[in-house]
Protein backbone atom coordinates (compact mmCIF):
# COMPACT_ATOMS: atom_id res chain seq x y z
CA UNK A 1 0.00 0.00 0.00
CA UNK A 2 1.37 2.65 -1.44
CA UNK A 3 1.42 6.58 1.43
CA UNK A 4 -0.84 8.58 -1.34
CA UNK A 5 -3.62 10.24 -0.26
CA UNK A 6 -7.28 8.94 -2.19
CA UNK A 7 -8.53 12.60 -2.67
CA UNK A 8 -12.49 11.58 -3.09
CA UNK A 9 -13.28 15.38 -1.77
CA UNK A 10 -13.67 16.96 -5.32
CA UNK A 11 -16.67 19.10 -3.54
CA UNK A 12 -14.01 21.03 -1.64
CA UNK A 13 -12.07 21.61 -4.19
CA UNK A 14 -10.28 19.66 -7.51
CA UNK A 15 -6.57 18.80 -8.53
CA UNK A 16 -5.91 21.74 -11.20
CA UNK A 17 -5.24 19.74 -14.47
CA UNK A 18 -1.80 19.43 -15.69
CA UNK A 19 -3.06 20.93 -19.04
CA UNK A 20 -4.53 23.74 -17.43
CA UNK A 21 -1.56 24.46 -15.99
CA UNK A 22 0.44 24.17 -18.83
CA UNK A 23 -2.08 26.58 -20.64
CA UNK A 24 -1.10 29.02 -17.33
CA UNK A 25 2.31 29.34 -18.18
CA UNK A 26 2.87 31.60 -20.92
CA UNK A 27 0.66 34.17 -19.18
CA UNK A 28 2.94 34.17 -15.84
CA UNK A 29 6.23 33.88 -18.12
CA UNK A 30 6.22 35.26 -21.17
CA UNK A 31 3.13 37.24 -22.03
CA UNK A 32 2.84 39.28 -18.48
CA UNK A 33 1.52 42.59 -19.38
CA UNK A 34 -0.88 44.24 -18.02
CA UNK A 35 -4.10 43.20 -20.09
CA UNK A 36 -5.26 47.02 -19.28
CA UNK A 37 -1.82 48.46 -20.87
CA UNK A 38 -2.71 49.80 -24.17
CA UNK A 39 0.63 51.22 -25.20
CA UNK A 40 2.67 47.99 -25.29
CA UNK A 41 2.50 45.18 -27.15
CA UNK A 42 3.15 43.15 -23.76
CA UNK A 43 -0.01 44.42 -22.27
CA UNK A 44 -1.59 43.95 -26.08
CA UNK A 45 -0.51 40.41 -25.54
CA UNK A 46 -2.21 39.98 -22.32
CA UNK A 47 -5.27 41.57 -23.59
CA UNK A 48 -5.63 39.68 -26.30
CA UNK A 49 -5.36 36.16 -24.51
CA UNK A 50 -7.91 37.04 -21.55
CA UNK A 51 -10.43 38.39 -24.57
CA UNK A 52 -10.05 34.79 -26.38
CA UNK A 53 -10.60 32.97 -22.91
CA UNK A 54 -13.62 35.12 -22.21
CA UNK A 55 -15.09 34.21 -25.73
CA UNK A 56 -14.12 30.43 -24.80
CA UNK A 57 -15.78 30.46 -21.61
CA UNK A 58 -19.12 32.78 -22.86
CA UNK A 59 -19.47 30.03 -25.87
CA UNK A 60 -19.19 27.58 -23.37
CA UNK A 61 -21.72 28.56 -20.92
CA UNK A 62 -24.30 29.60 -23.51
CA UNK A 63 -23.55 33.58 -22.56
CA UNK A 64 -22.00 36.77 -24.56
CA UNK A 65 -18.95 37.51 -23.05
CA UNK A 66 -20.34 40.99 -22.26
CA UNK A 67 -22.29 39.05 -19.91
CA UNK A 68 -19.61 38.08 -18.20
CA UNK A 69 -17.64 39.36 -15.61
CA UNK A 70 -14.67 37.87 -13.79
CA UNK A 71 -14.38 37.78 -10.28
CA UNK A 72 -12.04 35.96 -7.15
CA UNK A 73 -14.74 33.14 -7.11
CA UNK A 74 -18.10 32.14 -6.40
CA UNK A 75 -18.08 33.79 -3.00
CA UNK A 76 -17.80 36.88 -4.24
CA UNK A 77 -19.93 36.70 -7.28
CA UNK A 78 -22.90 35.24 -5.08
CA UNK A 79 -22.49 39.11 -2.56
CA UNK A 80 -22.27 40.42 -6.36
CA UNK A 81 -24.92 39.31 -7.15
CA UNK A 82 -27.11 39.61 -4.20
CA UNK A 83 -26.14 42.75 -2.43
CA UNK A 84 -25.79 44.57 -5.82
CA UNK A 85 -29.16 43.90 -7.03
CA UNK A 86 -31.02 44.31 -3.89
CA UNK A 87 -29.08 47.63 -2.54
CA UNK A 88 -29.01 49.04 -5.99
CA UNK A 89 -31.41 52.07 -5.23
CA UNK A 90 -33.09 51.27 -8.59
CA UNK A 91 -34.46 48.04 -6.60
CA UNK A 92 -37.21 49.02 -4.36
CA UNK A 93 -38.13 45.82 -3.55
CA UNK A 94 -37.69 43.81 -0.07
CA UNK A 95 -38.26 40.68 -0.07
CA UNK A 96 -35.80 37.69 -1.37
CA UNK A 97 -36.84 34.16 -1.39
CA UNK A 98 -34.06 31.18 -1.32
CA UNK A 99 -33.55 27.70 0.00
CA UNK A 100 -32.65 25.96 3.49
CA UNK A 101 -29.86 23.81 1.58
CA UNK A 102 -27.91 26.99 0.07
CA UNK A 103 -24.55 27.76 0.65
CA UNK A 104 -22.84 30.18 3.41
CA UNK A 105 -21.74 31.96 -0.02
CA UNK A 106 -25.67 32.89 -0.90
CA UNK A 107 -26.93 32.15 3.03
CA UNK A 108 -24.63 35.05 4.74
CA UNK A 109 -25.03 38.10 2.30
CA UNK A 110 -29.00 37.01 2.49
CA UNK A 111 -28.68 37.13 6.41
CA UNK A 112 -26.56 41.12 5.46
CA UNK A 113 -29.53 41.97 3.74
CA UNK A 114 -31.75 40.96 6.56
CA UNK A 115 -30.14 43.03 8.52
CA UNK A 116 -30.88 45.89 6.08
CA UNK A 117 -34.16 45.85 6.52
CA UNK A 118 -35.57 42.69 3.88
CA UNK A 119 -37.64 39.88 4.47
CA UNK A 120 -36.47 36.27 3.46
CA UNK A 121 -38.68 33.60 2.53
CA UNK A 122 -36.35 29.98 3.25
CA UNK A 123 -37.97 27.34 1.79
CA UNK A 124 -37.71 24.25 3.21
CA UNK A 125 -36.40 20.60 1.42
CA UNK A 126 -37.70 17.43 1.33
CA UNK A 127 -35.26 14.17 1.85
CA UNK A 128 -34.21 15.04 -2.00
CA UNK A 129 -32.76 18.03 -0.74
CA UNK A 130 -35.97 19.32 -3.27
CA UNK A 131 -38.00 22.16 -2.65
CA UNK A 132 -42.22 22.17 -3.57
CA UNK A 133 -43.13 23.96 -6.52
CA UNK A 134 -45.95 24.84 -5.05
CA UNK A 135 -44.69 26.62 -1.97
CA UNK A 136 -41.85 28.11 -4.00
CA UNK A 137 -44.99 30.09 -6.35
CA UNK A 138 -46.70 30.55 -3.17
CA UNK A 139 -43.30 32.25 -1.33
CA UNK A 140 -43.33 35.02 -4.56
CA UNK A 141 -45.09 38.03 -3.74
CA UNK A 142 -45.25 42.01 -5.26
CA UNK A 143 -42.10 42.78 -2.78
CA UNK A 144 -39.90 39.98 -4.32
CA UNK A 145 -37.15 41.50 -5.34
CA UNK A 146 -34.78 38.34 -6.33
CA UNK A 147 -34.38 34.66 -6.10
CA UNK A 148 -31.21 32.45 -4.94
CA UNK A 149 -31.37 28.86 -5.61
CA UNK A 150 -28.93 26.94 -6.34
CA UNK A 151 -28.42 24.30 -9.11
CA UNK A 152 -26.47 21.51 -7.59
CA UNK A 153 -25.86 21.08 -4.18
CA UNK A 154 -22.35 20.43 -2.76
CA UNK A 155 -23.04 17.78 0.37
CA UNK A 156 -26.11 15.79 -0.94
CA UNK A 157 -25.62 16.44 -4.88
CA UNK A 158 -29.42 17.78 -5.43
CA UNK A 159 -30.04 19.39 -8.72
CA UNK A 160 -32.58 21.82 -8.74
CA UNK A 161 -35.40 21.97 -11.71
CA UNK A 162 -33.98 25.31 -12.04
CA UNK A 163 -36.00 25.89 -15.39
CA UNK A 164 -39.53 25.44 -14.47
CA UNK A 165 -38.98 27.81 -11.09
CA UNK A 166 -36.83 30.53 -13.16
CA UNK A 167 -40.25 30.06 -15.75
CA UNK A 168 -42.54 30.47 -12.28
CA UNK A 169 -40.62 33.51 -11.16
CA UNK A 170 -40.29 35.30 -14.30
CA UNK A 171 -43.80 34.78 -14.97
CA UNK A 172 -44.28 37.48 -12.12
CA UNK A 173 -41.12 39.78 -13.16
CA UNK A 174 -38.60 38.35 -10.57
CA UNK A 175 -35.15 37.40 -11.35
CA UNK A 176 -33.23 34.65 -10.21
CA UNK A 177 -29.90 34.25 -8.89
CA UNK A 178 -28.23 30.84 -9.07
CA UNK A 179 -25.42 29.25 -7.21
CA UNK A 180 -23.94 27.35 -9.73
CA UNK A 181 -20.53 26.53 -8.52
CA UNK A 182 -20.87 22.59 -8.19
CA UNK A 183 -22.76 21.88 -11.45
CA UNK A 184 -20.34 24.29 -14.02
CA UNK A 185 -18.42 22.09 -15.99
CA UNK A 186 -19.98 18.55 -14.21
CA UNK A 187 -23.10 19.08 -15.90
CA UNK A 188 -24.00 20.73 -19.35
CA UNK A 189 -25.56 24.10 -18.84
CA UNK A 190 -26.49 26.30 -21.35
CA UNK A 191 -27.58 29.82 -19.38
CA UNK A 192 -29.33 31.00 -22.26
CA UNK A 193 -31.36 28.29 -22.58
CA UNK A 194 -32.36 28.54 -18.84
CA UNK A 195 -33.19 31.53 -19.09
CA UNK A 196 -31.36 32.53 -15.60
CA UNK A 197 -30.46 35.93 -14.70
CA UNK A 198 -27.58 35.53 -12.52
CA UNK A 199 -25.09 32.42 -12.27
CA UNK A 200 -22.32 32.02 -9.82
CA UNK A 201 -19.51 29.66 -10.05
CA UNK A 202 -15.42 29.12 -9.44
CA UNK A 203 -12.58 27.91 -11.16
CA UNK A 204 -11.00 25.36 -8.63
CA UNK A 205 -14.24 23.31 -8.81
CA UNK A 206 -13.85 22.33 -12.56
CA UNK A 207 -10.16 21.69 -12.41
CA UNK A 208 -9.15 25.21 -12.62
CA UNK A 209 -7.37 27.56 -10.26
CA UNK A 210 -8.22 28.57 -7.32
CA UNK A 211 -9.48 32.65 -6.61
CA UNK A 212 -10.95 32.83 -9.59
CA UNK A 213 -14.49 32.45 -10.78
CA UNK A 214 -17.00 34.73 -12.64
CA UNK A 215 -20.45 35.86 -12.25
CA UNK A 216 -23.02 35.66 -15.32
CA UNK A 217 -25.29 38.75 -15.86
CA UNK A 218 -28.41 38.19 -18.68
CA UNK A 219 -28.51 40.79 -20.84
CA UNK A 220 -31.63 39.72 -22.67
CA UNK A 221 -34.77 41.03 -21.49
CA UNK A 222 -33.00 42.19 -18.47
CA UNK A 223 -34.37 42.00 -14.97
CA UNK A 224 -31.49 43.03 -12.77
CA UNK A 225 -28.87 46.35 -12.74
CA UNK A 226 -26.05 45.85 -10.49
CA UNK A 227 -24.47 48.44 -8.19
CA UNK A 228 -21.01 47.72 -7.93
CA UNK A 229 -19.26 46.44 -4.51
CA UNK A 230 -15.78 47.99 -5.16
CA UNK A 231 -14.40 50.85 -6.70
CA UNK A 232 -11.37 51.32 -8.53
CA UNK A 233 -10.04 51.48 -12.10
CA UNK A 234 -12.47 51.58 -14.75
CA UNK A 235 -12.45 47.53 -15.59
CA UNK A 236 -14.93 44.86 -16.28
CA UNK A 237 -17.26 47.91 -17.28
CA UNK A 238 -16.61 48.93 -13.92
CA UNK A 239 -18.72 46.22 -12.16
CA UNK A 240 -15.58 44.47 -10.94
CA UNK A 241 -13.04 46.97 -11.17
CA UNK A 242 -8.97 45.88 -10.84
CA UNK A 243 -6.36 44.46 -12.63
CA UNK A 244 -7.68 41.03 -14.53
CA UNK A 245 -5.64 38.11 -13.71
CA UNK A 246 -5.06 36.64 -17.55
CA UNK A 247 -2.88 33.13 -16.57
CA UNK A 248 -5.80 32.29 -13.94
CA UNK A 249 -8.88 33.92 -16.44
CA UNK A 250 -7.09 31.69 -19.49
CA UNK A 251 -6.71 28.21 -16.65
CA UNK A 252 -10.55 28.83 -16.11
CA UNK A 253 -11.01 28.63 -19.83
CA UNK A 254 -8.88 26.22 -20.23
CA UNK A 255 -10.52 23.87 -17.96
CA UNK A 256 -13.86 24.57 -18.52
CA UNK A 257 -13.06 23.92 -22.89
CA UNK A 258 -11.33 20.35 -21.22
CA UNK A 259 -14.99 19.43 -18.70
CA UNK A 260 -17.29 20.24 -22.12
CA UNK A 261 -14.40 18.04 -24.52
CA UNK A 262 -15.35 15.41 -22.07
CA UNK A 263 -19.16 16.27 -21.09
CA UNK A 264 -19.93 13.05 -23.47
CA UNK A 265 -18.23 10.27 -21.37
CA UNK A 266 -17.02 12.09 -18.04
CA UNK A 267 -20.48 11.73 -16.13
CA UNK A 268 -20.99 8.30 -16.90
CA UNK A 269 -17.52 7.09 -16.03
CA UNK A 270 -17.73 9.32 -12.32
CA UNK A 271 -21.50 8.06 -11.99
CA UNK A 272 -20.13 4.09 -12.13
CA UNK A 273 -17.23 4.81 -10.13
CA UNK A 274 -19.48 6.30 -7.64
CA UNK A 275 -21.25 3.15 -7.77
CA UNK A 276 -18.56 0.93 -7.45
CA UNK A 277 -17.41 2.72 -4.04
CA UNK A 278 -21.60 2.40 -2.59
CA UNK A 279 -21.48 -1.09 -3.45
CA UNK A 280 -18.22 -1.89 -2.50
CA UNK A 281 -19.08 -0.68 1.40
CA UNK A 282 -22.06 -2.10 1.71
CA UNK A 283 -20.55 -4.95 1.45
CA UNK A 284 -18.30 -4.51 3.91
CA UNK A 285 -20.62 -2.46 6.59
CA UNK A 286 -24.03 -3.30 7.42
CA UNK A 287 -26.97 -0.57 7.84
CA UNK A 288 -25.19 2.30 5.77
CA UNK A 289 -27.61 4.79 4.68
CA UNK A 290 -27.57 6.92 1.92
CA UNK A 291 -28.43 10.84 2.09
CA UNK A 292 -30.09 12.43 -0.67
CA UNK A 293 -30.99 11.41 -3.77
CA UNK A 294 -30.92 7.97 -4.93
CA UNK A 295 -27.70 7.50 -7.29
CA UNK A 296 -29.52 6.40 -10.06
CA UNK A 297 -32.10 9.51 -10.21
CA UNK A 298 -32.19 11.94 -12.98
CA UNK A 299 -31.39 14.98 -9.57
CA UNK A 300 -28.47 13.99 -8.09
CA UNK A 301 -24.82 15.10 -9.33
CA UNK A 302 -22.79 12.15 -11.38
CA UNK A 303 -19.95 12.16 -8.68
CA UNK A 304 -21.59 13.15 -5.39
CA UNK A 305 -22.30 10.69 -2.77
CA UNK A 306 -23.03 11.39 1.09
CA UNK A 307 -23.59 8.45 3.86
CA UNK A 308 -24.74 7.72 7.31
CA UNK A 309 -22.71 5.11 9.42
CA UNK A 310 -24.88 3.61 11.86
CA UNK A 311 -23.11 3.98 15.37
CA UNK A 312 -19.97 6.08 14.54
CA UNK A 313 -18.95 9.73 13.99
CA UNK A 314 -18.21 10.95 10.78
CA UNK A 315 -15.28 12.72 12.20
CA UNK A 316 -13.61 9.99 14.09
CA UNK A 317 -14.19 7.71 11.00
CA UNK A 318 -12.13 10.07 8.97
CA UNK A 319 -9.59 10.25 11.28
CA UNK A 320 -9.41 6.42 11.86
CA UNK A 321 -8.78 6.72 7.73
CA UNK A 322 -5.93 9.65 7.63
CA UNK A 323 -4.86 8.77 4.34
CA UNK A 324 -8.71 9.23 2.87
CA UNK A 325 -9.69 12.65 1.53
CA UNK A 326 -13.44 13.30 2.68
CA UNK A 327 -15.05 15.71 4.60
CA UNK A 328 -18.18 15.01 6.89
CA UNK A 329 -19.98 18.79 5.38
CA UNK A 330 -18.78 21.31 2.91
CA UNK A 331 -14.93 22.77 3.29
CA UNK A 332 -16.25 25.98 4.56
CA UNK A 333 -18.78 24.79 7.12
CA UNK A 334 -15.64 22.67 9.01
CA UNK A 335 -14.41 26.14 9.93
CA UNK A 336 -17.05 25.39 12.60
CA UNK A 337 -18.04 22.39 13.87
CA UNK A 338 -21.69 22.61 13.48
CA UNK A 339 -23.70 19.86 12.21
CA UNK A 340 -24.28 20.10 8.50
CA UNK A 341 -27.68 22.38 7.79
CA UNK A 342 -28.37 20.64 4.64
CA UNK A 343 -29.00 17.22 6.32
CA UNK A 344 -30.58 18.68 8.94
CA UNK A 345 -31.96 20.70 6.11
CA UNK A 346 -33.42 17.29 4.63
CA UNK A 347 -34.95 16.10 8.23
CA UNK A 348 -32.09 13.96 9.28
CA UNK A 349 -31.16 14.22 13.12
CA UNK A 350 -27.90 16.19 14.79
CA UNK A 351 -26.58 12.76 15.52
CA UNK A 352 -27.63 11.25 12.28
CA UNK A 353 -25.66 14.28 10.09
CA UNK A 354 -22.46 13.78 12.65
CA UNK A 355 -22.59 10.14 11.21
CA UNK A 356 -22.29 11.21 7.78
CA UNK A 357 -19.63 11.70 5.66
CA UNK A 358 -19.85 13.48 2.13
CA UNK A 359 -17.51 11.67 -1.00
CA UNK A 360 -16.48 13.79 -4.41
CA UNK A 361 -15.36 11.50 -7.21
CA UNK A 362 -13.35 13.08 -9.64
CA UNK A 363 -11.60 13.44 -12.75
CA UNK A 364 -8.31 11.68 -11.92
CA UNK A 365 -9.77 9.23 -9.38
CA UNK A 366 -9.37 5.45 -10.18
CA UNK A 367 -11.46 2.27 -9.67
CA UNK A 368 -8.24 1.33 -8.20
CA UNK A 369 -8.80 4.46 -5.92
CA UNK A 370 -12.35 3.32 -5.52
CA UNK A 371 -10.99 0.22 -4.04
CA UNK A 372 -8.71 1.06 -2.04
CA UNK A 373 -10.94 3.83 -0.11
CA UNK A 374 -13.47 1.12 0.37
CA UNK A 375 -10.69 -1.31 2.42
CA UNK A 376 -9.62 2.27 4.50
CA UNK A 377 -13.15 3.11 5.48
CA UNK A 378 -14.42 -0.24 6.35
CA UNK A 379 -11.23 -1.29 7.93
CA UNK A 380 -11.41 1.77 10.02
CA UNK A 381 -14.94 1.27 10.86
CA UNK A 382 -14.15 -2.15 11.96
CA UNK A 383 -11.76 -0.85 14.01
CA UNK A 384 -14.37 1.69 15.71
CA UNK A 385 -16.93 -1.07 16.36
CA UNK A 386 -14.07 -3.34 18.49
CA UNK A 387 -13.52 -0.41 20.49
CA UNK A 388 -16.99 0.56 21.03
C1 LIG B 1 -22.26 25.47 -3.67
C2 LIG B 1 -21.10 26.36 -3.36
N1 LIG B 1 -21.26 27.66 -3.45
C3 LIG B 1 -20.25 28.52 -3.21
C4 LIG B 1 -19.01 28.06 -2.83
C5 LIG B 1 -17.92 29.05 -2.54
O1 LIG B 1 -16.87 28.91 -3.46
P1 LIG B 1 -15.52 29.72 -3.27
O2 LIG B 1 -15.01 29.34 -1.91
O3 LIG B 1 -14.64 29.25 -4.37
O4 LIG B 1 -15.85 31.17 -3.33
C6 LIG B 1 -18.81 26.68 -2.70
C7 LIG B 1 -17.52 26.14 -2.24
O5 LIG B 1 -17.44 25.16 -1.54
C8 LIG B 1 -19.87 25.81 -2.99
O6 LIG B 1 -19.74 24.49 -2.90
Amino acid sequence: MSDEIIYLDNHATTRCDPRVVDAMLPLLLESYGNPHSTTHAAGHDAAEAVDAALHSLAQNLGATREELTVTSGATESTNLALLGHCLNPRNRKRHIVTAATEHPAVLDPIDALRREGFGVTTLEVDANGQIDATKFTESLTDDTAIVSLMLANNEIGSLHPLAELIEIAHARGIPVHTDATQAVGRIPIDVGRLEVDLLSCSAHKFYGPKGIGLLYVRRQGRLTRLKPRTFGGGQQRRLRPGTMNPAAIVGMATALQLCSDEMPTEPQRIAALRQRLMEGLCQRIAGLQLNGPPLDSEIRLPGNLNLMFPGVQGDALMLAAPRLAVSSGSACSSVDAAASHVLLGTGRSELQARSSLRFGIGRFNTAAQIDEAIAMLADAFDQMQQFS
